[in-house]
C-alpha cells in the first residue's frame, strides 16, 4: 500500500488552526469593505458543466487546455471543478435573470478553486479566491471604483506595497487589427515557437502573449502592443481610467504586456503584484468582460471584476503582520469530583455569556492543570478545591503577572467585567 494513500493530494493543503485567524481576518475585512461599496454575497456551485468554463475562459487558454479538473459524473455529463469564479457568477447572473434587477448588480464570493497546475511556491491545485463582480456599467468610473475597492481591501488587511499594473486589451472593434499585426510579427519565426504557440498562431494568436515557455517569452520581445492598436472609444475609456486613478491617488504602472490568461476580457485589465512573493507574484487580478453575459444567453451587459488569491495574501501577511493568537479568558482548574461539578457549572454559565472557557481535568494535579492553562495562554485561572467549595468562592490567578485572589461565585460576572 502506498504511503501517499492517506496524504493530501499534491498541490492541495490543509489550513490549520494556527493560520486560520489570518484567513478569517482577511475574510472579515473583505466583507466590511465590500459592504461599503454595496456588494452582496453570492454563492455558486463548485462543480459546473464543463462548457461553462471552456466557453468563457477560452478553448486555447492554459486553464482549459491543461488545468481543469474535468470528469464524467454518473449521468455521463462532463463536469468541471471551477477553476475560477467569474464564469460561474456570469452563468448564475444570466440563468437567474438578475439583469432584471436595478443596475448595477454587485456581487462578491469566496471559496476554493481548482487548477491542475504544476505545484510550486504560491501555486496550488486547490486554492482560495475572494472575488467581486459588478454588472451593468460600462463607465470607466466603475473600473476605477473596482480598483479602488481592491486597494482599500489590501490596505485594510495590512498588505504592504501592493503594486498596481493596468492595461487595456481593446474590444471586438480593435482586436482584428491587433491580431493581424501579431500574425505578421510572428509569421517569419513560426518554427521557433513552442508547439502550443504554433497552434495558437492559427487559433488564437493573442494567447502567444501569455505563453510561459522561455523561447516564446524571448521571441515576443518587440511584438506589437495592444495598447498601440486601441480604437478611439477604448483609448478614451483607458485614458479616463488613468486620470481617475490619479484622482483617487492610486499609484499604478501601465503594463502593455499584460494580456491575462483568460479569453473573456475586453478593455481594462489589471493585476496587483508584490515584490515579496517569488515568481508567482500576482496577489490579485481582474478586468472588464463586456461580452460574457451575452455569450451566456443574457442581454448585452458590461461587467468588470477581480479576484485575489488567498494563499498568496496569507503568505505575505504572515511575513508582515503580527497576529495575536486567540486564547481562553478563563481556565477552570477543579480539584476532585465535587469541585468538578461546581467547575463545570461555572464554565457552562460563562460560555452561555459568550466567553471562551476551558475546563481542566479534575483528576490531574493542580500543577499539571496550571501548566495546561499556561500553554493555552489563558487570561485567568479559576481554582476550585475543598476550601473554595466550603466558602462559596473560587481562587483566581492572572497568568500575565501572577496576581491572585478569591472571588465569591456570585460575583464572578462582576469580576470578569471589571477584570481587576
Ligand atoms: P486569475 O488571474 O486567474 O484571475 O486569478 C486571480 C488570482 O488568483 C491570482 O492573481 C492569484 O493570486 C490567484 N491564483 C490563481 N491561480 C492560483 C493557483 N494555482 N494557486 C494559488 N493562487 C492562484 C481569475 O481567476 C479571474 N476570475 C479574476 C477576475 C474576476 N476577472 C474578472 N473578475
Amino acid at each position: 500500500m502506498s504511503s501517499d494513500r492517506y496524504k493530501a493530494l499534491k498541490g492541495m493543503k490543509d489550513i490549520l488552526p494556527a493560520d486560520i485567524h489570518i484567513w478569517q481576518d482577511v475574510e472579515k475585512k473583505a466583507r466590511e469593505v465590500f459592504a461599503s461599496y454595496g456588494f452582496l454575497e453570492i454563492r455558486t456551485p463548485i462543480v459546473e458543466s464543463t462548457a461553462v468554463f471552456t466557453r468563457s475562459i477560452g478553448e486555447n487558454t492554459d486553464i482549459v487546455e491543461k488545468e481543469m479538473y474535468t470528469f464524467e459524473d454518473k449521468g455521463r455529463r462532463s463536469v468541471t471543478l471551477r477553476p475560477e469564479g467569474t464564469a460561474s457568477v456570469v452563468r448564475c447572473y444570466a440563468e437567474n435573470h438578475l439583469y432584471n434587477l436595478p443596475s448595477p448588480q454587485k456581487f462578491f464570493y469566496s471559496g476554493p478553486m481548482f487548477r491542475y497546475e504544476r505545484p510550486q511556491s504560491g501555486r496550488f491545485r486547490q486554492f482560495y479566491q475572494i472575488g467581486a463582480e459588478a454588472f451593468g456599467s460600462s463607465r470607466p468610473e466603475t473600473d476605477a471604483e473596482m480598483i479602488s475597492m481592491l486597494k482599500r481591501l489590501l490596505d485594510a488587511i495590512g498588505l504592504r506595497e501592493p503594486h498596481f499594473q493596468v492595461n487595456s486589451i481593446g474590444c471586438e472593434k480593435c482586436r482584428p487589427g491587433f491580431k493581424n499585426a501579431l500574425l505578421s510579427y510572428f509569421a517569419d519565426s513560426l518554427d521557433d515557437l513552442c508547439p502550443d504557440c504554433r497552434r495558437r498562431y492559427s487559433q488564437n494568436p493573442l494567447r502567444i502573449l501569455d505563453c510561459k515557455v522561455d523561447r516564446c517569452v524571448e521571441m515576443r520581445k518587440g511584438a506589437p502592443r495592444v495598447i498601440d492598436h486601441l480604437c478611439e472609444d477604448c483609448k478614451r475609456h483607458f485614458e479616463r481610467l488613468l486620470s481617475l486613478l490619479e484622482t483617487l491617488g492610486i499609484p499604478h504602472t501601465i503594463n502593455p504586456e499584460m494580456v491575462r490568461g483568460l479569453d473573456y476580457y475586453t478593455r481594462t485589465t489589471f493585476e496587483v503584484t508584490s515584490e515579496n512573493l517569488g515568481a508567482q507574484n500576482a496577489v490579485a487580478a481582474g478586468g472588464r468582460y463586456d461580452r460574457l453575459v451575452k455569450e451566456f444567453g443574457g442581454p448585452e451587459t458590461p461587467a468588470i471584476g477581480f479576484a485575489l488569491g488567498m494563499e498568496r495574501i496569507v503568505e505575505l501577511l504572515r511575513m508582515s503582520v503580527k497576529y495575536d493568537l486567540p486564547a481562553p479568558e478563563v481556565f477552570i482548574a477543579a480539584l476532585g469530583e465535587r469541585a468538578g461539578d461546581e467547575g463545570i457549572r461555572i464554565a457552562d454559565d460563562l460560555r452561555k455569556k459568550g466567553l471562551w472557557v476551558e475546563f481542566g481535568d479534575g483528576t490531574a494535579s493542580l500543577k499539571s492543570q496550571m501548566r495546561r492553562a499556561d500553554r493555552l495562554s489563558a487570561t485567568y485561572v479559576f481554582i476550585i478545591g475543598d476550601d473554595e467549595m466550603r466558602s462559596g468562592t473560587v481562587g483566581w490567578k492572572r497568568l500575565s503577572d501572577s496576581a491572585a485572589g478569591a472571588v465569591a461565585v456570585s460575583d464572578i460576572d462582576d469580576f470578569l467585567t471589571r477584570k481587576p
